[in-house]
């Protein structure tokens, strides 16, 4: 068993890149099987779930390379569409292939997807899009088979703003005959980024980025290259992790526009920022401080993008819960995003929790103690607690963290923190 031992108290200081975006990565890596020919997509980060979806694709008969964070992908050989199980389970965004499968190849079988246990994480919005363009569907003994001689354009009305379903709409409809109307599409950054590589692919997307999306479908795409887009959640967890640590970091390859009103609840605390934010030189930097105690917020309320990030609702309440002041943090997408509050009471912090609403009444410190990480962004929550907690922190089932996150402990050791992984 892995787990993280952290002795808090030492602030973060120093300069730290932050890796390309594991919520790009995947679907540009899924979208990869939709053209024969070698696609080469540079700053791919090195994570477990990147590791999932190379052995789904390669189940396939996908071929990868990889030299650093280049993974050169071939998928002129794909073999099956049939998706090994024992996969699907581990990863909820092995979904992202629905589409690409069944645009490229007319047929694709999945199982129910796994993931994180953060909520239902139903895939209603998929299936129902999915049939909207022309896929028979049918499920029997917990597979999903979908097949579709050629996928008809439409216009598909999402009744969430779903990034999975957004993405998997829009790569299905670029193969489909005619053109594709996404309304209420998710607004993520990983979306135009997965669009831009599409486009570069030969699709014909327009509004990615926007609430409504057009897809003219094209009869092939093609192989072609792809830098991905800095991770902006990594880059959120970074500042928070600074601030809580009253230290000044820099931090390198982020795009602040992509972090909007992170920057500004931050700030609210008293939290400082200083930002190069030069995107033609694509020298993006925003150096954050925090040497005062934080105020507590009155309100976070996790939204859809551009609203707060519901992945960094966790790591935001670890900060909070030193803040001076009570704070009130609601859980606007997920039913159950909340399994960190326990984890962080078990470090002195205050919170009370009524249904997806959290009060957490600020601590002047927390104590070190022994915790469990229970999904991805919970994982990174109580790590950033224990680089406040006087004492030792000993966080439990790092494999979450390490979903999400390049070797975190690496990442914190190289701005000061006396963080390291032990095996037990
Ligand atoms: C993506 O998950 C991200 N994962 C999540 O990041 C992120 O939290 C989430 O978007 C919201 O921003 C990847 O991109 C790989 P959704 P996704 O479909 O696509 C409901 C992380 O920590 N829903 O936008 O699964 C669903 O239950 C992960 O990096 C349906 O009901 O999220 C949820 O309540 C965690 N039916 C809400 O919509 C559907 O068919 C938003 O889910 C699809 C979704």
């Amino acid at each position: 068993m892995e787990r993280i031992l952290i002795e808090g108290g030492k602030p973060l200081e120093g300069e730290v890149r932050v890796h390309g975006a594991k919520n790009a990565a995947l679907p540009i890596l899924a979208a990869s099987v939709m053209a024969a020919g070698e696609s080469t997509i540079q700053d791919v980060p090195n994570l477990q779930d990147i590791d999932v979806m190379k052995q789904i694709l390669t189940a396939l008969g996908a071929k990868f390379s990889q030299s650093g964070s280049t993974v050169t992908a071939d998928a002129s050989a794909i073999i099956t569409t049939d998706i090994p199980d024992e996969l699907m389970r581990k990863m909820r965004s092995s979904i992202f292939l629905m589409g690409p499968l069944l645009a490229r190849f007319g047929s694709v079988r999945v199982s129910k997807p796994g993931g994180c246990s953060i909520g239902t994480r139903g895939i209603d919005l998929h299936v129902k899009g999915l049939q909207q363009l022309g896929a028979e569907i049918k499920e029997s003994h917990g597979y999903i088979t979908c097949s579709s001689k050629k996928l008809q354009g439409t216009s598909i009305y999402l009744d969430l703003p779903s990034v999975g379903a957004t993405e998997n709409l829009m790569m299905a409809a670029s193969l489909a005959e005619g053109t594709t109307v996404i309304g209420n599409a998710a607004r993520e950054p990983e979306i135009a980024d997965l669009a831009r590589y599409l486009n570069r692919m030969g699709a014909k997307i327009s509004g990615a980025g926007e609430d409504t999306i057009y897809v003219e479908g094209v009869a092939q795409l093609h192989a072609t290259e792809h830098q991905i887009i800095p991770d902006r959640i990594v880059a959120g967890t970074l500042l928070i992790a600074t601030a809580i640590t009253h230290g000044c970091v820099t931090v390198t390859n982020v795009n602040p526009d992509h972090l909007g009103v992170v920057l500004t609840k931050l700030r609210e605390t008293g939290v400082e920022f200083r930002m190069d934010h030069d995107i033609q030189l694509n020298n993006n930097r925003i150096e954050v401080r925090a040497l005062n105690r934080l105020q507590a917020l009155d309100r976070i309320q996790t939204t859809y993008y551009p609203g707060f990030p519901t992945d960094l609702q966790a790591p935001i309440m670890a900060l909070l819960s030193v803040a001076k002041g009570t704070s009130v943090i609601s859980e606007g997408v997920f039913e159950e995003r909340m399994h960190h509050v326990s984890e962080l009471r078990r470090m002195g912090a205050k919170i009370k929790l009524d249904h997806r609403t959290a009060f957490v009444e600020g601590v002047e410190e927390l104590s070190g103690a022994v915790v469990e990480a229970t999904d991805l962004r919970a994982g990174a929550a109580l790590v950033i607690a224990g680089l406040a907690a006087t004492g030792t922190t000993c966080v439990d089932n790092i494999h979450h963290i390490d979903r999400g996150y390049e070797q975190i402990e690496n990442l914190l050791a190289s701005l000061g923190a006396s963080v390291k992984r032990i095996w037990m």
